[in-house]
C-alpha cells in the first residue's frame, strides 16, 4: 500500500510532463457525429418525452424532457415527496406501491404517462421501446388503475407491494454463513448486499492477505466523508495494460458493487492459477462510487439513486447530484437536468462532485495505460456504448460494437441471459455527462456502461439469490474484453 502511494506521488510529477502518452484525445475533443439513426426524441414533444427510459435515464424520462424546455418552476420533482422522509432515521415506506409493466403500443400510452408523472402519481424506473416500467404510489393505485382501464391501456402488475419486495430482498445470513465469515477474515459472501464497511473491510484484507498483487487506496473522499476506495491487482509487469472498473454510481443499484467484488475476489484469490489475459493486466476497481447513496439505500430510502450533497433552488434545499450526468464530457446536454431536484440533476458544473471529481482525477493523474473502463449498473441487461451525449457514435464504433457482441455472447452462454448491445443514445436515449462518455473523450479504447439484470421482473430489487448468476455471467464477460485487451 505504502509503495503503490509513493509510486502514484512519483507518476503524478511525471505524467505533468508526459500526459499526452495517455491522454491522447483530451475532453471536449469532437469526434465524427453520425446522425442517421432515429431518435425517439426526433418526434413530435408529446409523444416523444417519455419514450425510453430505461437504463441510462430510467428514473424519469418526462420530467427530463419537460426541465429542458420548461422554466425552472413547471418542473417536477423527480423524486417522491410523498414518500422520502427528510429525517436521517426514518426509513421510506414503500407500503402498497406497485410496479406495473406498461406497453407502449398504445398510442395514448405516453400522453397518459406524462401527466400522471406531473400529477406526482407514479414515477419511471426502466423499460425499453415497447414498454415502460413505472412505479405507482400507493395512495394512487387506485386512481392511476382507473385512467388506464378507461384508456384501454393494458397493464400487468410485476410487483404487487414494493415494500414487502423490499423487506425480503436482503434477508440476515443463516448462522454458518456468519460463522464461516468469522473464519474467512471478511465478512463477504456474495449471498447478501453489503454494507460499505463490508466492501472496504474486503479489500483491505485482500491488500493484507495478497500484498504482492494487490493494493488499496483512498482516492478521495465523498461528500459526507467516506472513503473513495480503489483496489488494483497487478503482478506489476511494464507491460501490462491498464483496466478500470467502477460499480455503485447510482446508489439503488445494488446489483453492481456486488459484482464488482465478486471479480475482485475472483482474480485476487486465484491470480496463480489465472489466466495470462487477467494477469497482463493492471486492474483497478472502484466498486462503490457512490457510498453515501449507497448507505442512504440500506438505512432510509431503498430507491435512492443520487449522491448526498444538497442543492439550493428558489424555492428550497434538493439532496443529490446524479454523478452519471456530472461527468465532463459534453456535460449540461440532452437527457440532463439542471433542476437540482431531479433525479437526473446535472451539478451546478461539471465535475462539481466530490466522487465524479475524484474518479476522473485518479484517471487522469494515473500512469497507468488505461485501455478499458466499464461501468456497472442496473437494470436491463444493455451492453452500452458511446456516445450518450447525443445521437452520434465514435469513429472507432465497429469495435465497439464487435466486443461488445462478443461480450454479449459469453454472458448468454453462461445461462442463457440475453444482453443487447449499442450505443447509449442510439438503444435508449441520449443521456449527457455520463462517465463512459467522459472515459472515451479521454482515449480510452474501451468505454462501456453495462446494465445488469434483470429486465424488469424485480427491477433494482433484485433478489440476492441473482448476485452469483449475475456475477458469474458478467465474469464470462469480463474474460472476453480481458482476451482483447491483452492481445493489443
Ligand atoms: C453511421 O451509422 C450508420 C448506421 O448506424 C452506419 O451504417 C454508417 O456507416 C455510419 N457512418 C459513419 C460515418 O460512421
Ligand atoms: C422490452 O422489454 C420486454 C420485457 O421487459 C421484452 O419482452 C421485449 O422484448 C423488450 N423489447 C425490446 C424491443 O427490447
Ligand atoms: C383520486 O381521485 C379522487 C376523485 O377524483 C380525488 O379526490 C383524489 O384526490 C385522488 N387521489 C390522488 C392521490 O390523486
Ligand atoms: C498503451 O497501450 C496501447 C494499446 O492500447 C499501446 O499502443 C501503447 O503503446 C501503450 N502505451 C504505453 C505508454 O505503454
Ligand atoms: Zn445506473
Amino acid at each position: 500500500m505504502e509503495t503503490w502511494s509513493r509510486t502514484v506521488v512519483l507518476l503524478l510529477v511525471i505524467t505533468v510532463t508526459c500526459s499526452a502518452l495517455i491522454n491522447e484525445l483530451p475532453p471536449g475533443k469532437e469526434w465524427p457525429a453520425n446522425n442517421s439513426v432515429k431518435q425517439p426524441f426526433d418526434d413530435d414533444p408529446e409523444t416523444t418525452t417519455i419514450l425510453i427510459l430505461s437504463e441510462k435515464e430510467p428514473s424519469n424520462p418526462i420530467a427530463e424532457h419537460l426541465e429542458v424546455e420548461g422554466p425552472e418552476e413547471t418542473i417536477i420533482d423527480a423524486s417522491l415527496p410523498v414518500l422520502r422522509s427528510t429525517s436521517p432515521e426514518s426509513r421510506v415506506d414503500y407500503t402498497g406501491a406497485q410496479i406495473w409493466k406498461v406497453s407502449t403500443q398504445n398510442t395514448n400510452v405516453r400522453g397518459v404517462i406524462y401527466r400522471l408523472r406531473r400529477r406526482n402519481l407514479i414515477s419511471t424506473w426502466g423499460g425499453n421501446q415497447s414498454s415502460i416500467d413505472i412505479l405507482v404510489k400507493s395512495n394512487a393505485v387506485n386512481n392511476v388503475t382507473r385512467v388506464f382501464k378507461r384508456e384501454r391501456i393494458p397493464i400487468e402488475v410485476v410487483i404487487e407491494d414494493l415494500q414487502q419486495r423490499i423487506n425480503e430482498e436482503n434477508p440476515p445470513l443463516d448462522p454458518n454463513e456468519v460463522e464461516l465469515q468469522n473464519r474467512r477474515g471478511h465478512r463477504m459472501t456474495w449471498k447478501q448486499y453489503h454494507r460499505v464497511e463490508d466492501i472496504h473491510g474486503f479489500m483491505d484484507y485482500l491488500a493484507k492477505t495478497y500484498p504482492k498483487i494487490v493494493s488499496v487506496n483512498s482516492i478521495g473522499k465523498s461528500y459526507e466523508g467516506r472513503d473513495l476506495k480503489v483496489l488494483r491487482i497487478s503482478d506489476g509487469k511494464p507491460t501490462n495494460k491498464a483496466v478500470f472498473i467502477d460499480g455503485g454510481i447510482h446508489a439503488r443499484e445494488w446489483i453492481s458493487p456486488a459484482t464488482v467484488t465478486y471479480f475482485i475476489n475472483q482474480f485476487a484469490e486465484n491470480f496463480d492459477v489465472e489466466t495470462d489475459d487477467i494477469k497482463n493486466i493492471d486492474w483497478y476497481f472502484l466498486p462503490v462510487v457512490n457510498p453515501d447513496g449507497y448507505e442512504h439505500t440500506h438505512q432510509s430510502d431503498r430507491l435512492w439513486r443520487k449522491n448526498k450533497k444538497p442543492s439550493r433552488t428558489t424555492s428550497r434545499t434538493c439532496i443529490g447530484t446524479d454523478l452519471n450526468r456530472n461527468f465532463g464530457y459534453r456535460w449540461g446536454g440532452k437527457g440532463s437536468s439542471g433542476n437540482p431536484c431531479s433525479e437526473i440533476y446535472r451539478g451546478s458544473s461539471a465535475f462539481s462532485e466530490p466522487e465524479s471529481k475524484a474518479l476522473s482525477d485518479f484517471i487522469k493523474s494515473s500512469s497507468a495505460n488505461f485501455t478499458a473502463y466499464i461501468t456497472y449498473h442496473s437494470y436491463g441487461q444493455y451492453l452500452l456504448y458511446p456516445w450518450g451525449y447525443d445521437n452520434a457514435v465514435p469513429p472507432d464504433y465497429k469495435d465497439l460494437d464487435e466486443l461488445g457482441n462478443r461480450m454479449a455472447s459469453a454472458i448468454r452462454q453462461t445461462r442463457g441471459s440475453s444482453y443487447q448491445v449499442g450505443s447509449s443514445s442510439g438503444l435508449l436515449y441520449p443521456a449527457s455527462g455520463g462517465s463512459d462518455d467522459w472515459a472515451k473523450g479521454q482515449g480510452i479504447r474501451y468505454s462501456f456502461t453495462i446494465e445488469l439484470s434483470d429486465t424488469g421482473r424485480y427491477g433494482f430489487i433484485l433478489p440476492t439469490s441473482f448476485i452469483e448468476p449475475v456475477a458469474r455471467e458478467s465474469l464470462n464477460g469480463l474474460r472476453v474484453l480481458a482476451a482483447q485487451v491483452a492481445k493489443l
